[in-house]
């Protein structure tokens, strides 16, 4: 039972890793200008992304039903939970207005995207505290 959870918890840190590595590298490749080159390799990276998050809520709320719910009690399991749904909010906004600005030539890549990617780039950094420290 123990090594199961073990690798459930493996699993989310996995899906961490390669569903949530490309956020930082979007981050700086939006922050550069000229915007990147190949728009349609930015807007496909955004979507393993959305992937990555999927994992993390599916393998997440497989870690809170492996221990009956106890740590769905805690307060920065619930905070992380509250940043985690900004986090989806902000990654479904930036990828609506890549989208439309991928349907306009010449590509112009959004303003906002850099910051919302950085926003995206700190909110896993609080998320990933809160889960290895679990402060309350
Ligand atoms: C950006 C999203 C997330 C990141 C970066 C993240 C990261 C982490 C990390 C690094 C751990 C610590 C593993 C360890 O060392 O024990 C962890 C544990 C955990 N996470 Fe997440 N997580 C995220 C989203 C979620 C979501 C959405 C849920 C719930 C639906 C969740 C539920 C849990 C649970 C229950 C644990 C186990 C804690 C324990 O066994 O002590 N996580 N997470």
């Amino acid at each position: 039972m123990m090594n199961a959870y073990l690798s459930l918890v493996s699993l989310h840190v996995a899906s961490a890793i390669f569903g949530l590595g490309p956020l930082g590298v979007l981050a700086v490749s939006a922050s550069r200008s000229p915007a990147p080159a190949d728009p349609e390799r930015f807007a496909r990276q955004l979507r393993i992304v959305r992937w990555g998050l999927l994992g993390m809520f599916l393998t997440g709320a497989a870690l809170i039903a492996a221990t009956h719910g106890a740590l769905g009690k805690t307060g920065w399991m619930r905070f992380s939970f509250a940043l985690f749904v900004l986090l989806g909010a902000l990654h479904g906004l930036t990828s609506r207005s890549v989208g439309r600005a991928l349907n306009q030539s010449p590509f112009a890549q959004p303003r906002s995207t850099a910051p919302m990617l950085w926003a995206m780039s700190i909110l896993v950094l609080a998320i990933t505290y809160l889960m290895e420290a679990k402060p309350w």
